[in-house]
């Protein structure tokens, strides 16, 4: 097995640890020394304009991470990437996100295998599919045309789907709702089928496996809602298993790469589609895995969002890496992390239609790279994964901004917005997307260069009042811009998040695209479920804290 290079040995980050030693930031004195730091920094990837010069490097730790890129061979594992090679060495799979955005007619192998046919074909599968709902063509059982198209999925298989229909709301066709149900806590079924006409409501069960709990338990409960409703309504009739056979194939389809266990299930094969097992979970919103997506936002613009994103791979494919926007992202979250001590890392959307993106980049960034063994099995060098959070714009300013102006702690933030608003309203005269934007820019200033004591004197602040109203200032954050919230821009900022979350997993030695870590929660689970339904020898095999815990349980549960 080939061995990750141990970034702690190279020349450029023993240069970075001696730059570290001395280090002292002053965003406030490079920016009046260098009239040219703002251009020089700001980049623009496909229609992403990307600031970093409120960030806390200078031009030579700039150079040491580009040369540590080099070290650990940046370049080499991200064409590995691209061309197929099986880089997610403990699930020996290729990692390929990439060629599901690939354009028609480009050639990508797996195997010896062009998979980009395949790909197109369940794209167009999908395509039909959306257009058959949309256009009303596709009825329920009762020859009512379908509104409600509900998601039954968790993680990857929720997450991407529910944060981009959240995002492109504008873009969706009225009349037609989706929801999304992915907990198994019960309530999150109750809620989501509220109120729905089972004659006119769909369900998509996306499971990549299809063998997840949750995603399984949802789909029987939704099963039986819909067979209780359309009975209830008459539609079929009860222990009639032809009807309920055919109701079911007229308000279920599956997405997974398991399409036996999908018919396994009861849903009809003609009605499934099909991914493969070289696009992980959280990276697969533009598989099949976003068909409910497609209902909402039609083919034409699910096209564009797979554009925004074939156009993001193609700047980090091919710019050089001084001016290639997610290396350098992720090469400056490494520095933030390894060298200034960084844990967490902020993304605040000024946008209320991407309230759910920082959820979703928190299983692209935490599943991904929250290791601590490189993929040859051996410990890692240093620390890894940062903890992702975040909220719009201007909620979090009310909320936890405090501690980013002058808690103890620092924590780089990446600020998006869109120069046009989705919905443009104005209050007595004043555009009210530009009070929004002025908060945009006003944050990351304030951020980086605070307020000195003197300027608080200056205010005419009371001298005990003085230091509770300083701004240290050289606090780090990044802004990016785009023209408007598109499903291309979108798929422009999923597809850079995936890039630098990639960057940093090559600097680390890590293999970004398993998730071992979840498989034990999954286990105890099963084993804790005898003993919570009181079986006293799978009692007495759990710990003494788990043991009181399940004995206070079931003295409070009623039935
Ligand atoms: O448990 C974690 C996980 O495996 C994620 O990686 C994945 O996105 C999610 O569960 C759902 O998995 P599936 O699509 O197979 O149901």
């Amino acid at each position: 097995m080939a061995h990750p290079v141990d970034p702690t040995t190279t020349s450029a980050w023993q240069a970075l640890d001696r730059v570290q030693e001395t280090f002292e930031p002053d965003l406030r004195g490079w920016f009046a020394a260098d009239a040219d730091r703002a251009r020089r920094l700001t980049f623009d990837a496909a229609d992403l304009h990307v600031d970093l010069s409120k960030n806390l490097l200078d031009d030579q730790v700039l150079r040491h991470l580009l040369e540590l890129a080099g070290q650990v061979g940046l370049e080499e594992r991200r064409e590995s990437m691209f061309t197929g090679e099986r880089i997610n060495v403990t699930e020996r799979r290729a990692v390929l996100h990439t060629a599901l955005r690939a354009a028609e007619g480009a050639h990508v192998e797996v195997d010896g295998k062009d998979v980009v046919p395949e790909v197109r074909e369940v794209l167009h599968q999908v395509y039909d599919f959306a257009t058959k709902i949309r256009s009303g063509e596709w009825t329920g059982v009762t020859g009512k045309p379908i509104k409600t198209v509900v998601n039954i999925g968790i993680g990857g298989s929720d997450l991407g789907p529910v944060m981009a229909y959240e995002a492109l709301k504008p873009y969706g066709q009225e009349g037609l709702e989706l929801r999304f149900i992915s907990n198994i806590d019960p309530t999150d079924v109750h809620e989501k089928t509220a109120y729905l006409d089972p004659e006119q409501t769909l369900f998509i069960v996306a499971s990549k496996t299809f063998t997840t709990l949750e995603t399984l338990t949802n789909a029987r409960l939704a099963k039986k809602w819909l067979l209780d409703g359309l009975i209830k309504h008459g539609a079929i009739h009860e222990g009639d298993s032809d009807q309920a056979l055919n109701a079911i194939a007229r308000h279920f389809v599956a997405v997974s790469t398991a399409l036996d266990k999908v018919a396994e299930f009861g849903i009809d094969p003609a009605n499934a589609f099909g991914f493969w097992d070289w696009v992980g979970g959280r990276y697969s919103v533009d598989s099949a895995i976003g068909t409910s997506l497609v209902v909402a936002i039609g083919p034409e613009r699910f096209e564009e969002f797979l554009g925004g994103m074939r156009a993001m791979d193609e700047h980090f494919r091919t710019a050089p890496l001084e001016r290639n926007v997610p290396a350098l992202m992720g090469l400056i979250n490494v520095w933030n992390v390894n060298f200034l001590g960084a844990e967490t890392h902020a993304v605040l959307p000024y946008a209320q239609y991407l309230h759910r993106f920082p959820a979703y980049l928190q299983q692209l960034t935490m599943e991904s790279n929250g290791k601590s063994v490189r993929y040859d099995g051996a410990p890692v060098t240093t620390e890894t994964g940062e903890v992702f959070w975040g909220e719009p714009g201007t909620n979090g300013q009310h909320a936890f901004y405090q501690l980013i102006h002058q808690g103890t702690r620092l924590v780089p933030a990446d600020f998006i917005a869109f120069a046009n608003p989705c919905h443009a309203l104005q209050d007595g005269g004043q555009d009210v997307h530009e009070l929004f934007l002025a908060n945009f820019f006003a944050q990351t200033a304030a951020l980086a260069f605070g307020k000195t004591a003197d300027e608080v004197r200056a205010e005419g602040t009371e001298e005990t009042l003085v230091s509770a109203r300083v701004f240290e200032g050289n606090r780090p954050s990044t802004s990016i811009m785009a023209p408007r919230l598109t499903p291309s821009t979108l798929g422009q900022l999923i597809a850079l998040y995936e890039h630098i979350t990639f960057v940093q997993g090559v600097v680390w030695g890590i293999d970004s695209f398993d998730q071992w870590g979840v498989e034990l929660g999954k286990k105890l689970a099963q084993e804790v479920g005898p003993a919570i339904e009181g079986d006293a020898d799978a009692l007495a095999q759990q710990d003494p804290s788990t043991r009181e815990l399940i004995g206070y349980y079931r003295s409070q549960r009623t039935r």
